[in-house]
């Protein structure tokens, strides 16, 4: 089977600065993959260099087959390509309702858009119910769960996540998590960026740990717990 999305040999930046090194990551149709890793380590760098917002040195990126590499955010996001990025994700001063007329925005027809935020209400019964709530106002979890809303209403065939459970505490961590295996369960692929390792990669299939810029590790999620105290303390599971 083809991957969803290759990422082949990737190094990017800004300016004239190389932060991620020769990456290679690829994601299967509906499977969830984790790229994790320390602060600073180039998570966010390598996921905005597939939509254009970082610099690409080198490499390709190929979405279904096709590649992608520079191509500009708004067709990608036509295309299928959600992106939810860490901050800034959702309108503050819009409501719950608005936000996700926003997502929506370059579906086309009435009908399509309110059958769209039916499906998204009904997997986000949290959100139908504060409809009318301002962004801004919400919790860090609801604002989460907007934000990854918000980039399903464009009805992506993959989902890039930037740290979708950043700053949560288990409660909240547990419903996003639980959320991220309903939309699996739907048929769509989720790569996401965590520093929070074991739960990203309690609920994906492979993870990859990104440090200093270029890949130390990959495999499937659950070898990467396993084995040697050195390996733990890398992934720093040992605190
Ligand atoms: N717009 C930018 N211009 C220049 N350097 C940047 C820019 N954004 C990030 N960097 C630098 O790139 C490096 C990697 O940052 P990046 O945000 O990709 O790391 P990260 O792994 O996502 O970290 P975190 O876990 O804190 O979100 C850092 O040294 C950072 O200072
Ligand atoms: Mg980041």
């Amino acid at each position: 089977m083809q991957p969803i999305l290759t990422i082949q040999n990737i190094s990017a930046g800004y300016g004239d600065v190389i932060i991620v090194n020769d990456v290679c990551i690829t994601v299967d149709t509906g499977e969830i993959v984790a790229i994790v890793g320390p602060n600073g380590s180039g998570k966010s760098t390598l996921l905005k260099s597939l939509l254009g917002f970082a610099r690409v040195f080198q490499g390709q990126v190929f979405y279904q087959g096709e590649e992608i590499t520079g191509v500009a955010p708004y067709k990608l996001i036509k295309q299928g390509l959600g992106y939810v990025p860490q901050i800034d994700n959702v309108f503050p001063n819009l409501t719950i309702a608005e936000n996700l007329d926003m997502g929506a925005y370059y579906r086309k027809g009435k009908e399509t858009i309110r059958k769209a935020i039916g499906e998204t209400f009904d997997m986000f019964p949290e959100l139908a119910a504060r409809k009318d709530y301002l962004a801004g106002n919400l919790s860090g979890g609801e604002r989460q769960m907007l934000a990854i809303a918000r980039a399903m209403m464009g009805q992506p065939r993959i989902l890039l996540l930037d740290e979708p459970l950043a700053s949560l505490s288990p409660k909240p961590t547990s419903v996003i998590l639980s959320k991220l295996e309903r939309i699996e369960e739907a048929g769509m692929a989720i790569l996401m960026v965590e520093q929070n390792v074991k739960k990203a990669l309690s609920v994906s299939k492979r993870g990859y740990v990104l440090v200093e810029g270029s890949c130390a590790m990959e495999g499937a999620a659950d070898s990467l717990f396993s084995e040697d105290d050195s390996k733990q303390r890398y992934l720093g599971l040992d605190k």
